[in-house]
């Protein structure tokens, strides 16, 4: 690997994943695998393989099926999580095993109830065993961000010398400042006298807000390798957002003197593929990947870029993937057409039955559209993926009526289990028309947190996305709909939303505590 180079290592499918309510299914992920492939991340961390079925065979389907990036499958400190975690990945072309244990006082005595010399013992004996299943091994030291620069530099050293390639260092509860973590960084590399036998890493979440700026005060004062996520996506308020991170990197090359691999055309649309997904919104003017992130409103503004550019621009908005809303395709567009420019697009079809379904879904929106745009396109195959989810719930027909001064109404027809069921609601507006319809025939009682809708591209035949949150006692899930009518994608996002609740139950979701050994 060259010296100048910074590895991307993504963890959107496991620490991602640990977000209330962004559960995956497997074929989400692995999907979202193969979007990271493209992005050229180096390192994809897969799953936590013990944690439950479903996660092993997410993390053995994404071994088996990227080949340009090294697959990751996290455990404990605990043989049987690293032996699982070396058959979920024993088929994979590059594989790594990170281990963990935490360091910090606090940890250790609360969590753990364990003494520091026992943890150090703990520490080399996972990684002893994991090299039994391949060479590239990452230890991370949990809670880092607040255990004693010393008892980690024991650890550290004695986890080099048991064999760890890559040596992460957690800020695990985003505690730690920029200043402070990059200090810690460089005190590690320069104390630790194997330190140069080992990449040293960052992962920092972003209680503070600071997971982005104390990751690049990590690559500043020595770190060959960050962890995160895209969108930021993460526990409590999230990891690092991978955007932002490859970003800075890329436009201060005067600055930081490194570089990823990652090819950022592929970032907007990776992002839209991981909040579609999950159902988590990306809000406007997020860096990089939000709607407004090069938009430019005041005229001052406005009149700077039309002059010059880079007057108010720091980055191309192509450059991030960001389309320039051109007209592609049409209603008179043939297959030919509509798979060329999503080859163009980067998206292969892996079958001639799954090119079929998305382009007879293309004919169908450009029916009910003038415009089609990239943004519509990759949002028609990205739905051909989404397909683990149990389809119990399947929406066969809705009508509303909304009339001035009349209480709108809806009459809701659902398949349930393949049976039709029709029910008529009132509402205080037609979506709440349509949601008590559908509460009627499924009698879920979820309680709806969240409700927003957005336009994907522009243009009142646009399509609306819209994304809803359902809870029900602890579980929390997300449901997503597009539609040129936005009742039918209100419609669309609540039935996907019931689906996953129904899936979720019914696999009794794997609780599990990543930190506890
Ligand atoms: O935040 C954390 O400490 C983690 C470790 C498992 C690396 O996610
Ligand atoms: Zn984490």
């Amino acid at each position: 690997m060259p010296q100048n180079q910074l590895i991307i290592f993504d963890t959107t499918l496991r620490d991602g994943e640990q977000s209330p309510g962004a559960s995956m299914t497997i074929d989400e992920k692995v999907y979202i695998a193969k979007m990271l492939e493209n992005l050229k991340v180096d390192v994809i961390e897969a799953g936590f393989p013990i944690a439950s079925p479903d996660d092993f065979k997410a993390v053995k389907t994404i071994a088996e099926t990227i080949k340009d990036s090294t697959i990751c499958g996290l455990s404990r400190a605990l043989d049987k999580d690293i032996e699982v975690a070396g058959e979920a990945l024993k088929n994979a072309a590059s594989s790594r095993i990170h281990t963990f244990i935490a360091t910090s006082p606090i940890h250790m005595q609360a969590k753990l109830n364990m003494q520091p010399d026992e943890v150090v013992e703990m520490a080399i004996r996972a990684v002893k065993k994991a090299r039994q299943y391949t060479d590239n091994i990452e230890f991370s030291a949990e809670d880092a961000g607040r255990s004693n620069p010393e008892f980690l530099c024991r650890i550290i050293e004695a986890t080099i010398n048991a064999g760890a390639t890559t040596i992460n260092i957690p800020d695990t509860v985003g505690y730690t400042l920029p200043h402070q973590f990059g200090a810690l960084i460089r005190h590690l590399l320069e104390t630790i006298p194997n330190a140069d036998k080992a990449i040293f890493s960052s992962h920092c979440h972003n209680d503070l807000g600071l997971a982005v700026s104390n990751s690049l005060a990590a690559v500043l004062n020595g770190a060959r390798q960050v962890e995160c996520t895209i969108n930021g996506l993460g526990e409590r308020a999230g990891n690092a957002a991978l955007e932002e991170i490859v970003m800075a990197v890329r436009t201060r090359q005067d600055v930081f003197g490194c570089d990823t691999r990652i090819d950022t055309t592929h970032i907007v649309p990776a992002s839209r593929l991981v909040s579609r997904i999950t159902g988590f919104p990306v809000q406007p003017n997020k860096a990089i990947v939000g709607k407004n992130a090069f938009a430019h409103e005041s005229g001052i503004h406005q009149d700077g870029v039309l002059k010059a550019r880079e007057t108010y621009e720091i980055m191309l908005a192509q450059d991030v993937g960001w389309s320039d809303n051109k007209i592609v395709l049409g209603k008179h567009s043939g297959r030919n057409a509509f798979k060329t420019r999503l080859k163009e697009l980067n998206v292969e079809f892996e079958s001639d039955e799954e090119l079929n379904q998305a382009f007879a879904r293309f004919k169908n929106l450009a029916d009910r559209k003038h415009e089609i745009f990239d943004e519509d396109l990759t949002l028609l195959v990205s739905q051909n993926k989404n397909a683990n989810v149990d389809d119990i719930y399947e929406l066969v027909y809705s009508e509303v009526c909304s009339e001035t001064g009349e209480t709108p109404q809806a009459t809701v027809s659902i398949k349930v289990v393949g049976e039709e069921q029709t029910a008529k609601s009132k509402g205080g507006g037609p979506v709440d028309a349509v949601f008590k319809a559908i509460e009627t025939i499924v009698q879920s009682r979820a309680e709806l947190k969240l409700y927003s809708v957005n336009n994907i591209t522009r243009g009142t035949d646009a399509q609306g996305e819209v994304t809803i949150q359902l809870q029900i006692n602890e579980r929390i899930v997300y449901g997503y709909g597009a539609h040129t009518d936005i009742v039918i994608a209100s419609a669309k996002s609540y039935i996907d939303a019931l689906n996953k609740l129904h899936t979720v139950i019914k696999r009794q979701h794997p609780q599990y505590d990543h930190d506890g050994v």
